[in-house]
């Protein structure tokens, strides 16, 4: 199969921000070989949770969880690779951070399956309009890793 560039949608939940890991969580993601190319704190209102998350309402969980993403500032990033999408999944592990693999960055800094620290687009389709709640499309930076030292 070929390799084809993505852009992915990484939020760190308020359970990162506040136990203070969003630098460990980036840093991860630059030294996984992943391009930062849009970030940006906000604390995103209910309106906002629900329509962004819209395809979980009905959920016994969907209450809670707009409640919590609603709790504290999050921090959103758009992460860039060939594979994004699969690759960033693969980092975050799986939704319990009960489950999630060791070494992955639910498994270390998560909680349970709401407090899971990060959420990560499942699909390129879904990350381009995860993206678009957060970012105008010039948000998303073009440059390559050489510019700074011209
Ligand atoms: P996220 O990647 O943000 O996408 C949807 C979120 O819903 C998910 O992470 C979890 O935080 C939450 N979620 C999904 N399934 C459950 C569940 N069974 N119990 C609690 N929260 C859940």
């Amino acid at each position: 199969m070929r390799d084809t560039m993505e852009n992915t949608c990484v939020i760190i939940k308020p359970d990162g921000v506040c136990k203070k890991v969003s630098g460990d969580i980036i840093k991860r993601f630059d030294s996984e070989g992943l391009k930062l190319v849009a970030m940006r704190m906000v604390r995103p209102s209910k309106e906002t949770l629900e329509q962004f998350y819209a395809v979980h309402k009905g959920r016994e969980f969907f209450e809670p969880l707009i409640r919590f993403m609603c709790s504290a500032p999050v921090i959103v990033m758009a992460w860039q690779a060939e594979n994004a999408v699969a690759k960033v999944r693969q980092i975050i592990g799986a939704t319990n951070s009960k489950d999630a693999a060791a070494g992955t960055l639910r498994a270390m800094f998560g909680t349970d399956g709401r407090r899971n620290v990060v959420h990560a687009s499942d699909s390129a389709a879904n990350a381009q309009k995860e993206l678009a709640f957060f970012f105008k499309p010039e948000d998303l930076m073009k440059y390559e890793y050489g510019d700074w030292n011209k």
